[in-house]
C-alpha cells in the first residue's frame, strides 16, 4: 500500500517518525512535505497530498501540521477529499468506517508520537462500511459539486 505524507515546518520530526514507522511495516511512503524547519505554508503540502489521493497515485494520505487543522482544510478544498483531523484512535477508526476518510490529519503540537502511531494503525486497519453511510457521503459530494453554482446564484 502506498501512502503520501505531507507536513509543515512544525511537524518535520513527527513526519519522519511516522514515515519510518510505516516503512517498517511494509508501506511505501511518498514524502511531499517539507524536510526543513524553516517556515513553510501548510496549504502547499495539503494540496499535494490531496492531489495524489484523488488522482489515485497513492492509496491514502497523512497530513501533519501544528494542529492538523490548517493542512486538512487545504486538502478538503480538493474535490473528492475527505480529510479528518483526529487526536485519538477512536475518531480515526470511525472516520474510515463511517465517513470513508481518505486522508487523516493530526497535530504535532497536540498529540505525542505514540498516539500518532495508534491513530495511523487504527485508521489503516479500518474499512469503510458503506451501506447506510453511502447516502451521506453522496450528499457531501453533492454539496461539493453544487456549492459553487449556488454561491454564484446567491442562494
Ligand atoms: C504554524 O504555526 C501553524 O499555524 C500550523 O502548523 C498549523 O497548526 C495550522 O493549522
Amino acid at each position: 500500500m502506498k501512502i503520501a505524507i505531507g507536513n509543515d515546518h512544525v511537524a518535520v520530526e513527527m513526519k519522519n517518525e511516522i514515515s519510518q514507522y510505516l516503512e517498517s511495516k511494509g508501506y511505501e511512503v511518498v514524502n511531499v512535505g517539507t524536510d526543513s524547519t524553516e517556515r513553510f505554508n501548510y496549504p502547499i503540502s495539503g494540496y499535494k497530498v490531496a492531489k495524489l489521493v484523488v488522482n489515485k497515485e497513492v492509496d491514502y494520505g497523512i497530513l501533519i501540521c501544528g494542529t492538523g487543522v490548517g493542512i486538512s482544510l487545504a486538502a478538503n478544498k480538493v474535490h473528492g477529499i475527505r480529510a479528518c483531523v483526529c487526536s485519538e484512535p477512536y475518531t480515526a477508526k470511525l472516520s474510515k468506517q463511517h465517513n470513508n476518510s481518505n486522508i487523516i490529519a493530526f497535530g504535532a503540537r497536540v498529540i505525542g508520537i505514540e498516539t500518532a502511531k495508534m491513530i495511523v494503525d487504527e485508521w489503516l486497519k479500518a474499512e469503510y462500511e458503506g451501506g447506510r453511510h453511502q447516502l451521506r457521503i453522496d450528499m457531501i459530494s453533492e454539496i461539493e459539486e453544487t456549492q459553487h453554482l449556488k454561491a454564484v446564484d446567491g442562494e
